[in-house]
This record gives structure tokens, sequence and C-alpha cells, in this order.
């Protein structure tokens, strides 16, 4: 991704702080997203199968209700998707510049593969949707007595249709959003792990332990944190969306319930391994203690599931929800800091490259060393009391002049600081004068001197 390369110039150090702290926000805000995207998904593509092995229309009915939790408010997959995936590109190009990480590569593929898992999952919707009224059509819910032979088939044609044309948007939806989640992984590993910064191969840097943790911790919060919205979505104590059926309100509740607690119950380990796989280069005192929060803040998740199986009660639905932020949260923090760690040597680099850059513009827009030049020095400060050959105030150049041929130092001194010289004139003023233009206009006088002679 040259192009994108070329479009980086150097930051100021200011705006590099600016910077990270734009990349940790886009990556709070993108990995829940797209952990309850793919924790939705397939917990309604289960919901649907299970649904229809079963034929029960209830199962299925709530399948679609799971479905539309994140189907319905477009603009989120926007915000909270497409643009934290550039921002993050964009921020690593600036922080990463000169190195050869390969992060834009795989973000931009990331990008086209989260657009297409949009479109696929929009689909699976519309399809779902449209298949269900088929059905109904199909099952002589609706009179069709006027309906010809031929538009009857059509209608159980276009049904099939929908059924095969939903289970593959479904099935391909969920691929792309895994294959999307594993380049999240490589970039956030990439981006602390120093040795795969250059010439480690594309390959390389797309497998290694710390990936794969990263990758299952990711898929296993996805489970979790999909079951824990469901909760929160149909469960807590004001919610709109209420299902009705109390059987399947059951179903519903007591798979979630298991389902997060099955994939929190993983964490812990994955927290563990996950910092003994970290690069030296990324290690720090910080690291370490937001492992340990996060290990409390998982093991209060488990407690709070816990409590509501046992209880057989929805109370926590929203403290489950709410403690899951943070949970996210601590971890997004800890790749961050991780990060930030591993980047300190990049980070001198570029700020060496800023000045050498700010210096070079400087000079472009001709802010830089400003030359002093003597002959305006004289015609703004001295013209008024002196002339070349003619007493004004003060006396005539040529007449004082010889004295200081050769004593450059001393012109400069006086000019500087007069004294009383000649008895025939009044002590010449200090000039409000710094010392280079004093330098520049003795060297002025003394050429133009020379120059008569
Ligand atoms: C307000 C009037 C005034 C201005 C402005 C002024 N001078 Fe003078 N200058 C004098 C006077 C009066 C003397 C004579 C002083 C004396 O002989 O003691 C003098 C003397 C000098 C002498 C001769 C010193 C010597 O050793 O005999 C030099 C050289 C000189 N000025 C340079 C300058 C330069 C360069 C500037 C501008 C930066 C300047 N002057 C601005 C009034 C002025």
């Amino acid at each position: 991704m040259d192009f994108l390369d070329s479009l980086v110039i150097p930051q100021s150090p200011d705006n590099l702080i600016l910077i990270k702290f734009l990349l940790g926000l886009s990556w709070l805000l993108l990995i829940p997203f797209v952990s309850v995207l793919l924790g939705i998904t397939t917990y309604s593509i289960y919901m649907n199968r299970k649904g229809i092995s079963e034929d029960d229309q209830l199962i299925i009915s709530v399948s679609n209700s799971i479905i539309e939790i994140i189907t319905k408010h477009k603009i989120a997959w926007f915000v909270l998707g497409i643009i934290p995936l550039l921002s993050i590109g964009f921020s690593y190009v600036q922080l990463l510049q000169g190195l050869a990480t390969g992060i834009s590569l795989y973000i931009v593929v990331a990008l086209f593969l989260f657009i297409d898992c949009t479109i696929l999952i929009f689909a699976y919707q519309y399809a779902f949707k449209l298949k269900g009224l088929f059905d109904k059509v199909d099952s002589g819910m609706f009179n069709t007595d006027g309906v010809d032979e031929d538009s009857k088939r059509d209608i159980g044609d276009y049904r099939k249709r929908l059924g095969s044309l939903y289970s593959t948007a479904s099935k391909i939806g969920v691929i792309c959003l895994i294959i999307t989640v594993y380049l999240l992984a490589v970039v956030i590993d990439v981006s602390y792990n120093t040795s795969s910064w250059n010439g480690a191969s594309l390959l390389n840097k797309m497998f290694s332990l710390g990936i794969i943790f990263n990758f299952i911790q990711f898929i296993s919060a996805a489970f979790a944190a999909g079951s824990i919205v469901v909760l929160y979505y149909f469960y807590r104590n004001n919610s709109n969306y209420k299902i009705e059926n109390a059987e399947a309100a059951n179903t519903v509740r007591n798979y979630s319930l298991v389902i997060s607690i099955v994939f929190l119950l993983v964490q812990p380990i994955l927290i563990v391994l996950k910092i003994m796989v970290l690069p030296h280069a990324a290690l720090s005192y910080h690291v370490f203690l937001l492992g340990v929060i996060n290990l409390s803040v998982v093991f209060l998740l488990v407690h709070l599931v816990y409590r509501m199986l046992q209880d057989r009660s929805l109370n926590y639905s929203s403290s489950l929800l709410f403690v899951l932020i943070f949970f996210f949260t601590f971890t997004v923090l800890g790749d961050q800091i991780s990060f930030a760690t591993a980047a300190k040597k990049q980070d001198n680099v570029l700020q060496k490259e800023y000045e050498a850059y700010a210096v070079e513009l400087d000079k472009k827009l001709g802010l830089g060393e400003i030359v002093v030049n003597g002959e305006e020095v004289y015609t703004r400060v001295c013209s008024a009391c002196h002339q070349f050959d003619k007493v004004v105030v003060g006396p005539a150049h040529k007449d004082v002049l010889p004295k200081y041929e050769g004593k450059m130092d001393d012109l400069v001194a006086y000019i500087l600081d007069p004294v009383k010289v000649d008895p025939k004139f009044t002590v010449m003023p200090k000039q409000a004068i710094n010392k280079e233009e004093a330098e520049a206009v003795a060297a002025h006088l003394m050429e133009l001197y020379n120059s008569k002679k």
C-alpha cells in the first residue's frame, strides 16, 4: 500500500499523541461492535437452524428478532465499523511510517471484507423476512383463489430460492466476519511485535501464537458479548422487545446464559496466555496491572451470569452489559499500552524526522534563519544622522572609518555602545539594534569605504 505511505507527512509530537488517542478510541468502538455482530449473527443462524430442524416456528421467529438487533440501526455499521476501521488504518500509517509493517494492507482487506459481510448479513435478514412471507402464502394463510397456477408455482419456487439465498448469505457473511476478526488480531499483534515491523514476510507476520491467542480471545468474547446483548435486549427491566411466548423466551434465556458463561470462562486463560507471549519490547508494568484488573472484571461477569442461572432471574441483564463494556475497554487499553511501549523507539525516530521536516518547511516558506541586511539597517537606522561623505548630525563616515580599518570588532563595539569621541559633536545616542544588525551594518560600511578608497 505504498500510495497510503505517500500520503503521510511527519507529525509534531503533539499530533502524534492525538493520533494515538484517536487510534485507541477507534479500537474501542470497533472491537465491541464487531464482536457483537459476530456473536449475534451466529446466534441467530444457530437458532434458525434449530428452528428449522425442530420445525419450530417460534424459534425461527426468535432467530429473526435476534438478527434485527444488529440490522435495525444501519448507521451503526458505518459509525462503529467502517469509520473506526479507516481511522485505525490512517493512525497506524502515521505512527509506523517508514516501516514495512503491512498493516495498511491488512486494514484495506479487512475493510472490504467488512463491507461484504455487511451486505451479506443484511441480505440474510431481508431474505429471511421475505421467506417468512412466502411461507405464509404457500401454507395457504392467504386467500389465493384468484391466483393462477403459474404464479403459485413461482411462489413455491422463490420460497425455496430465498431459503438457499439466506442460508448461503448468512454462512458467507459469518466467514467474512471471522476473517475480518483474524485480520484485526494480526493488526493488533503486528502493532506491538517489533520483530514483524521490518523484514519478516507477510506470511510470517500472519501466524504466531500471539495472533492465535488474540483471535481466540476475540471470537470467544464475541460469543459471550452476543449472548449478553441478547439478554440485555430482551430481558432488561424496561425492554420494549419481549419474547411473547414463554417457552421460547425460556429457551433463549437459558441458551444466552450458558453460552456467555462458557465463553467468559475461557477469558482468564487467554488473558494470561496473551501476556505470556507478549514480545519483550511490549512488556510493561501497566500491562500486568491491566491484566489483573481485567481478570477481576471477567470474574465479576462470570459471577453475575452464574447468579442469574442459579436464581433463574434476569435481574442483572443491564449490569452485565455495563461490566462487559469495562472488559472491552481494559482489553483495548492493554493492547494500546503494549503498542505504546513497543513504539517508543519509533516515536523518537518520528520526532527526529519531524524536526528535520519542520526546518525544511521553514526554509521553503522563507522562515529559516533571517539573513540581516546591513544596507537595510543603515538606511533605516543610521541615515538619519549620517552620510558617507558629508557631515550631518554625526561625522561623515569617510572621515572616521580609516581608524577602524582592520578593527571590525572595535567598530561593532562602538556602534553597539557609542562613547564620546570628538568634542565637535554631541555623543552618539545608543541605537536600538542587536549584535547581528550591528555586525551587518559595520560590514556594509567597511565595504562601502573600501570601494571608495
Ligand atoms: C541620532 C543621530 C545618530 C544616529 C541615528 C547614528 N549616529 Fe553615529 N554618530 C552620531 C554622532 C553625533 C557622532 C559623533 C560622536 C562623537 O564623536 O562622540 C556619531 C559617530 C559615529 C561614528 C564615529 C565614531 C568614532 O569613533 O569617531 C560611527 C562609526 C557611527 N557614528 C556609526 C553609526 C552607525 C553605524 C549608525 C547606525 C546604526 C549611527 N552611527 C547612527 C550620531 C548618530
